[in-house]
């Protein structure tokens, strides 16, 4: 498998149970995305995106979303050595044009600093939509090429042709939620009850194991 994502779902239930505020439910599913991260990697995964806000999301209210904003600038900040010193190349997908100019630059360093790796890479999917994804893969190209062409689609949205082989869900419900309605296509779908602040190696080794033994067909036939 190359590229792994994760539906990072959960995250305020799970401050439910601890009988905190949502925002500590955030802190705790923040603090397990790097983790889960070099799991992936130590199973020999080389490509992994992590959603961390949708489009949808943005409706919340702004204290919620200012603060997993700023959580996106604390990890980023906290974890750009180890990118560096472990070759990641580090990017986010989405619109991010609304952030503060002082998280952009803090994106913007991270993403320029490792974007000579090409082995390892992880990617935020923060303020992002499939459905927006796809327009503005069409808008890039028209700008770029001058007209639409089919084939050249998946060049222009935010992974380019590089597609999810598995897509992991993590707080009980069965729905992609706006996730790379594109990039999904053929991408094996996972569902675990596991609320994400929770969710831990050993479950992702166990689903990588299954993964493993699933016959992929892609519409062919032998
Ligand atoms: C996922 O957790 C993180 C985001 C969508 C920002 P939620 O905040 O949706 O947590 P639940 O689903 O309410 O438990
Ligand atoms: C999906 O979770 C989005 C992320 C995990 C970032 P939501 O909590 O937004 O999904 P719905 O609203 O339950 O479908
Ligand atoms: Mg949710």
């Amino acid at each position: 498998m190359n590229h792994i994502a994760f539906i990072m779902d959960g995250n305020g239930r799970w401050a439910n149970t601890q009988k905190k505020a949502r925002k500590h439910g955030h802190e705790s599913g923040s603090s397990n995305v790097y983790n889960i991260f070099t799991s992936c990697v130590d199973l020999g995964i080389n490509s992994a995106t992590f959603f961390a806000l949708s489009s949808e999301n943005m409706y919340r209210s702004k204290e919620e979303t200012d603060y997993i904003s700023y959580l996106l600038d604390k990890s980023i900040k906290h974890h750009i050595n180890d990118l560096l010193n472990n070759k990641v190349k580090f990017k986010v997908i989405g619109d991010i044009t609304y952030l503060p100019i002082s998280i952009k630059k803090t994106i913007e360093q991270a993403e320029q600093l490792t974007s000579k790796f090409n082995k390892f890479s992880l990617n935020i999917a923060y303020n992002y939509g499939g459905q927006w994804d796809i327009i503005n893969a069409v808008e890039t190209m028209i700008d770029d090429i001058g007209s639409f062409d089919n084939d050249k689609l998946p060049d222009y949205l935010s992974t380019g042709r590089n597609f999810p082989d598995l897509i992991i869900r993590t707080g009980g419900y069965r729905r992609l939620s706006n996730f790379m309605l594109w990039q999904s296509v053929y991408s094996e779908l996972v569902f675990v009850d596991t609320l994400w602040p929770d969710f831990s190696p050993d479950e992702l080794k166990k689903i990588i194991n299954e993964y493993k033994l699933i016959k992929r067909n892609f519409g062919k036939v032998d």
